[in-house]
Formats: structure tokens, C-alpha cells, sequence
């Protein structure tokens, strides 16, 4: 399954087509994280990408490196392990490209037999991978025992309880990635289950409904025009628990 999992992320990696720059140069990888935080508006308001200066930090599934750039231009320790040998291939060159040659252990690498010591690292961040991959168990268990102790653990999950989730449900529209070997949602209790190994854990559900360059022609007018205006109308404690993203922040 694993090897399906690898060919499979090889193939489609995450939000390629959301660009129409050549693979691989700077504006390919400007406007990938341009795409990703306009509509991630959460992310640097829930993780302080600048905060973990001098830190020993591994991302498990770091794609093409977006979030992991980001945290070693902050002064993070970085390492990504990714199971597609493409997406490392191009973390690496977005590294270079960057004026980050030679830094950061960028590998390939399975997050769920992890080639790292017992407690070698400060924090591990998994964002969407936890969903993909065949064991979520032993990914989880890998995340806990490669952190210090006090160390501490970031991952985001698909809510299946979610307006993303329903909505895909009612109009028969296929979610990203709905073709993946593995595709999990979880609801709220069950993400915290997974993590009951770790001593303190938050989860925090996130990603509400923005204006997205995925629609074209009328289903765009609709989608950006009508349903994010109205539903952004809707004061968010009311349907906080409804987000799409649930981030979990844990203590080892
Ligand atoms: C939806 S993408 C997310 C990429 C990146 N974290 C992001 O947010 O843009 C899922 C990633 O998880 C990786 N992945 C899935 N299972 C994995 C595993 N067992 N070990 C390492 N990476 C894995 C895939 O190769 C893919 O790059």
C-alpha cells in the first residue's frame, strides 16, 4: 500500500496544477505559496512560522517544501522526509532557489518508519498527511517518539463533520485528492483519540469557505460570489466545529 501511496503523490503532487509557471523556477514556487496561504489565511495566525528559531523541526509529507521554507527562513532546524521522490526533488530546488542551498535534510522517506533517533527532534509538523497515509496509527506513534520529551507535535486533519465535506456530499462535487489510495476524514473525538498517546493536546477546526481559483464560469460566480459572502456572514462560533482543517497543537 505504501508504494501505491509513494507513486500515487509522485504523479499528482499537491496543488501542482494551481500554477501555470514552469515547473520548477522561482514563480512556480512564489505563486504555489501565494495559492496556498490566500487560502490558508489560518496557518500563520495558528503556527508562528518565525518561532522556532534554533529548533530541531521535521515536517513528515513536506511536499514541495512551502511550509518547511518558511520555517527555516524563520531559523528552524529543518528536515522533511516526503514518500514521493519528486516532491523532494522540488523542496530541494525550492530550497536553492530561495537562498537556501545546502540547508535543511530534505529526504525521502516514510512517516511511518521514520530514520530518525528517539527523541531528536523539538517539533514535527504534518499538514494534510496524516489522512493519506496507509497507517495512521503507526504515523502518529512514529511523530511521538521521534520528539523530546515536552516536544511538540502540529498536524491537520479533513473534519469529516465539516461545510466542505457536506457540501461535496449534496452536490456531488469530488474533494481533492478523493482518488488517493487513502483519503480519511475524522470527526473531532475521534482526531483526539488518535493523539491520546501525546500528554496535551488541542484541536483547533479551521478552513472556512474563501474564494477559490478551483471554479470556473458560473459555477466561479456562484461558489466565490454567493455561497463565501453568505456564509461568511455567519458569526464563526457558530460553526467553528464545522471548519474543514483541524489543526491539533500536542505535548509529547
Ligand atoms: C496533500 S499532500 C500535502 C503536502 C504538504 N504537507 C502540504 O500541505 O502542501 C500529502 C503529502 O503526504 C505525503 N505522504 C503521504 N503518506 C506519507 C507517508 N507515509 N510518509 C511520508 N509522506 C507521506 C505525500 O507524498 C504528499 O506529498
Amino acid at each position: 500500500m505504501i508504494d501505491q501511496i509513494a507513486a500515487y503523490w509522485n504523479e499528482r503532487i499537491h496543488d501542482l496544477e494551481m500554477t501555470d509557471h514552469p515547473v520548477g523556477t522561482r514563480e512556480f514556487f512564489d505563486d504555489l505559496d501565494d495559492y496556498r496561504f490566500d487560502k490558508l489565511h489560518y496557518l500563520p495566525r495558528l503556527v508562528d512560522f518565525g518561532g522556532f528559531t534554533g529548533q530541531r523541526l521535521l515536517e513528515v509529507g513536506c511536499g514541495i517544501g512551502t511550509d518547511l521554507l518558511r520555517f527555516a527562513r524563520g531559523g528552524a532546524d529543518v528536515t522533511g522526509v516526503d514518500l514521493a521522490e519528486r516532491s523532494i526533488e522540488l523542496a530541494r530546488q525550492n530550497f536553492d532557489l530561495h537562498g537556501l542551498a545546502g540547508q535543511g535534510d530534505l529526504r525521502v522517506g516514510n512517516g511511518e518508519a521514520l530514520q530518525f533517533d528517539d527523541a531528536s527532534f523539538d517539533v514535527v509538523y504534518a499538514h494534510g498527511v496524516l489522512q493519506y497515509t496507509a497507517d495512521v496509527r503507526l504515523m502518529v506513534e512514529e511523530c511521538r517518539r521521534v520528539l523530546t520529551p515536552g516536544g511538540q507535535a502540529i498536524f491537520m486533519v479533513y473534519n469529516r463533520v465539516s461545510w466542505l465535506n457536506a457540501m461535496s456530499a449534496l452536490m456531488g462535487v469530488g474533494l481533492e485528492h478523493a482518488d488517493a489510495p487513502v483519503l480519511e476524514k475524522y470527526s473531532i473525538p475521534e482526531f483526539h483519540r488518535l493523539l491520546d498517546g501525546f500528554a496535551d493536546r488541542r484541536v483547533v477546526p479551521e478552513r472556512f469557505p474563501v474564494r477559490s481559483r478551483l471554479h470556473k464560469g458560473w459555477r466561479a460566480a456562484a461558489y466565490n460570489g454567493v455561497f463565501v459572502g453568505g456564509f461568511n456572514l455567519i458569526p464563526r462560533p457558530l460553526v467553528r466545529r464545522f471548519g474543514w482543517h483541524l489543526m491539533a497543537f500536542a505535548r509529547k
